[in-house]
């Protein structure tokens, strides 16, 4: 790198901006290769009368980025060059009278803008990304989430090829034009930052519905589609019509306009954005049938649905004052979703799979070189902070606040958080103090979760004195270093904690200093020690502790095989029944690591605990399969100070087929019960029952009889929904021969058209731990079905063999190493924030052996070394290199 190293903003340095926008108005002339923008901007200096005195108004700065600059007036006269300096990174003007009318003339170019920021092009739709900083790249403007203003927003195009065009807000009024064009105006009454600004011209499908509020509003709902995937909204719209249903009976908040859109395409960046009454959608998270979508898929989508139409109320009535408290909506909405999908579903079995996702992205990031704060300090290139940290753990953050709060007092802090601060720009803080105004809790330790990085290790050890018929319980804490911070003061944990019986049923608490002695309590861990004394116990308890995981962090308990069988099979908080399964496992398979692989015949009283789940009717089949289900590869992984990939796996298949041998005929019975003849239904219930099914399918395909890989070849071909294909296919994609390349293949032929299907294909292809996947992933760079130009297939292919197959991915020669490198430089050309975020597992070097640290090092450097690199690989790969 020869270009000066991108430099960082810092929380510390924020100041509020000088000038308010009072009104913006916008014109776009849509053409792909010369769209004009103009904009009315309405100003008014923001100081107080007393600075005005005081000479000279200070300069307004204009954000803008790749802007072709047409114009630039102040109350109807040009200005001349010597009134404004522009450079690569915007405008800035000199101001002389505290209030005016500024226009601006820009030209941009969708067609060429393949960083997918901004305005661009997805198969021939115009769509826009504005969030975080992507309005600068339509027009000149103070791009920064504290500009808050109203928008009037009139599109104009050709008619034939773009007859759907809109915006955020209200349509106001439309027509022709000449030379076969039309126009619509679009009014939002609401105030909104920038980055929630949208617009969207093509030739779409409409899917249409509608739905009443509490109050009686009734709002106007549609989903936008390519035609053709007008059958594939269904699902999406009732999700929509749940999520508004929910958010007024669980926090009262309605929805307040009249109409709301949804936009499906199939280039974007992320999951989806909350664009002000304009959600614009990854297809992947939006468009489902049977045949093309898995239950997973359904679930995803009915997420993520949920969220966008969260946001309404939290991150655009109420938004971040800067981008440091992203948390503020990204933590507080991710945490809304997971209640919604927690009373859709099975919510026992929603809390185990967020956990599973929590330890499996954000656990290793908050361990890695990128750990930073669920509010960080600092950043060079925003778009690097939509993390797992910022997501997931500000989600858990959110959690233990209503753990803390209780959800009476926990809703109490959401109204006063509306009350105080609709139509506001505000902070984590701001937050906070709503919470605890409303209820008296102080959160003034509990809000270092927001500034100190890395996952918290808690210790347990308890003694139980049999004379004294007492119980001594001490909890101590240790807060890991993390890049830049160390010496980290002890947090304020909350732990749901419970001490069992040996029939599993709830002893009571009775604390030494209290009267009361309920069955149940949250402690709240604030010191790095502390002990609890229980009394009048007349057995040795069995500690379930961190009950639903209520706080996220490293548990570290011993159980003896007594208490741990009580746990395992009999506690009442399903996610601790889940969780000790999950520790016992967990403990065999690293020993047997530890022992090079192999290890010992996996012990008769976990598979007899396994059985026991496995035939447990009165279980969700959803949970038996999860309690089934042995830690990944990669969570193993996280738990080993040097990563051994290959004893990994060897050993974690030794116990699969210890299991499938020992529990063969339950299996197969599970299998055969599980099948249904009924027509598929996207319901928690039928998709736990495929879960189970496809489950047992897996250990039987394990078991070490031929004749069971006929079962998956048969299902592939035979179902009739893309939950069962997928679930066999990927197990035929692990093995050898000839099936394996005829199912793969007769997949690719039935599904070569369907996008989101094809992507499905390469990540098969991507997942598979046969020895050639290399050069096979490097074979499909070049099929017909590939382009590293749509972030989806990109992710499928390169990111899932990257992040997702961590034998073929570390292969000892370095090879897996050198081809992300080589592919996140290329793809750094064409859209940087899809390449930063292929870097993850390279940073991870510190964990594995002398050689293979040497050899991620060096694909870090090569990336490192190549030249124009974006600000967003830049900061991702020197941060990885420290
Ligand atoms: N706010 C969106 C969400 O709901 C994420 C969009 C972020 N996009 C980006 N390019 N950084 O999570
Ligand atoms: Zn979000």
């Amino acid at each position: 790198m020869d270009a000066p190293a991108p430099q960082a903003i810092h929380l510390d340095a924020y100041r509020k901006p000088d000038y308010r926008i009072e009104s913006l108005a916008l014109a776009f002339d849509l053409e792909p290769e010369a769209t004009r923008v103009k904009s009315r901007l309405q100003i008014a200096y923001d100081g107080s009368p007393s600075d005005l005195s005081e000479a000279a108004l200070p300069p307004l700065w204009l954000d803008g980025d790749d802007l072709k600059l047409l114009s630039v007036c102040v109350d109807g006269t040009p200005l001349d060059e010597t009134e404004y300096r522009q450079d690569a990174t915007g405008l800035s003007l000199d101001v002389t009278s505290p209030g005016f009318l500024l226009e601006i003339e820009t030209e941009i170019n969708p067609k060429a803008n393949t960083r997918l920021e901004g305005l661009y092009i997805s198969s021939g739709t115009f769509c826009t990304q504005c969030e975080a900083e992507g309005f600068r790249r339509i027009t000149f403007f103070p791009d920064r989430p504290d500009v808050m203003t109203v928008y009037e927003v009139t599109l104009r195009a050709d008619k034939a090829l773009y007859p759907v065009l809109l915006s955020n807000g209200n349509l106001v009024e439309s027509g022709d034009l000449p030379d076969g064009r039309h126009w619509t105006r679009w009014e939002d009454p609401f105030p909104k930052p920038s980055y929630l600004f949208a617009v969207v011209a093509g030739d779409l499908a409409c899917v249409e519905d509608s739905f009443t509020t509490a109050s009686g509003r009734e709002v106007a709902l549609r989903i936008f589609v390519e035609h053709g995937n007008e059958g594939r909204c269904a699902y999406g719209m009732d999700s929509l019509k749940r999520s508004m249903r929910w958010d007024e009976e669980r926090f009262g908040l309605e929805y307040d306009l009249d109409l709301f859109n949804i936009v499906a395409v199939s280039d974007f960046n992320m999951g989806a954005m909350e664009n002000k009454s304009l959600n614009v959608f990854n297809s992947k998270c939006v468009l489902a049938d049977p045949d093309t979508a898995t239950d997973a898929d359904y679930a995803s989508i009915e997420g993520i649905v949920a969220h966008e139409y969260f946001h309404n109320w939290t991150g655009n009535r109420v938004t971040c004052r800067d981008w440091f408290q992203l948390s503020l909506k990204e933590g507080l909405t991710v945490f809304r979703d997971q209640e919604f999908s927690a009373d859709m579903r099975s919510a026992a079995v929603k809390r185990i799979q967020d956990v599973r996702s929590l330890r499996a992205r954000q656990f290793p990031e908050d361990g890695g070189p990128t750990a930073h704060p669920v509010r960080p300090a600092s950043y060079i290139e925003i778009n690097n902070f939509y993390t797992a940290t910022v997501y997931d753990k500000g989600a858990e953050v959110i959690r233990m606040m209503q753990g803390l709060l209780g959800r009476e007092g926990f809703r109490k802090g959401m109204d006063l958080y509306f009350e105080r601060h609709d139509g506001q720009a505000v902070t984590c803080d701001d937050f906070a103090a709503a919470m605890s105004d409303a209820t008296g809790v102080d959160l003034n330790q509990f809000k270092l979760w927001y500034s100190q990085a890395g996952t918290p290790g808690v210790t347990v050890t308890g003694e139980y004195d049999a004379a004294a018929r007492s119980f001594e319980l001490t909890l101590s804490q240790t807060i890991p270093d993390t890049p830049g911070q160390s010496g980290k003061r002890p947090m304020h944990i909350p732990l749901d904690f419970a001490l069992l019986d040996p029939d599993g049923q709830p002893m009571p608490l009775k604390l030494a200093c209290e009267e009361a002695a309920p069955t149940s309590r949250v402690l709240e861990l604030r010191a790095a020690r502390q002990t609890f004394r229980f009394e009048n116990l007349d057995h040795e308890p069995a500690v379930s502790i961190n009950r639903g995981f209520s706080a996220p962090v490293n548990l570290s308990i011993e159980h003896t095989p007594a208490t741990r069988a009580v746990l395992m099979g009999r506690d009442g908080d399903s996610f601790n029944r889940w969780e000790t399964g999950q520790q016992y496992a967990t403990g065999l398979l690293l020993e047997a690591v530890e022992a090079g692989g192999e290890g010992r015949q996996t012990p008769e009283a976990l598979i007899d605990a396994l059985r026991e789940t496995l035939l447990d009717e009165a279980q969700d089949p959803a949970f038996r399969a999860l309690a089934l289900t042995l830690p990944g590869e990669a969570f193993l992984a996280d738990q080993m100070k040097t990563v051994d990939v290959d004893a990994i796996h060897i050993a974690r298949e030794k116990m699969r087929g210890d299991i499938a041998r020992a529990l063969r005929d339950e299996l197969l019975e599970t299998y055969r019960g599980m099948q249904s003849n009924a027509p598929f239904e996207p319901t928690a219930d039928a998709a736990g029952k495929r879960a189970l099914k496809n489950l047992a399918l897996g250990y039987l395909t394990a078991s070490g009889k031929a004749e069971m890989w006929d079962l998956a070849v048969v299902q592939s071909r035979n179902s009739d929904n893309m939950t069962d294909r997928m679930a066999a296919l990927a197990l035929l994609t692990d093995r050898q021969g000839p099936e394996r390349d005829d199912c793969l293949q007769a997949f690719y032929q039935r599904y070569r058209d369907e996008p989101l299907v094809v992507d499905k294909w390469l990540a098969l292809e991507a997942m598979s731990v046969l020895p050639g996947t290399l050069e096979r992933v490097k074979g499909l760079l070049k099929h017909e079905a590939f382009t590293l130009t749509n972030p989806n297939k990109v992710r499928a292919l390169i990111g899932v063999f990257a992040a997702g197959n961590p034998l073929r991915f570390h292969q000892a020669d370095g090879s897996g190493y050198q081809f992300l490198a080589d592919r996140i430089v290329e793809l750094d050309r064409i859209n940087p924030q899809t390449a930063a975020r292929l870097i993850a597992p390279l940073g991870r070097w510190s964990r594995f052996d002398g050689a293979r640290q040497a050899l991620m090092r060096q694909a870090l450097e090569t990336i490192l070394s190549a030249e124009n690199l974006s600000p967003d690989v830049y900061e991702l790969t020197s941060k990885s290199l420290t």
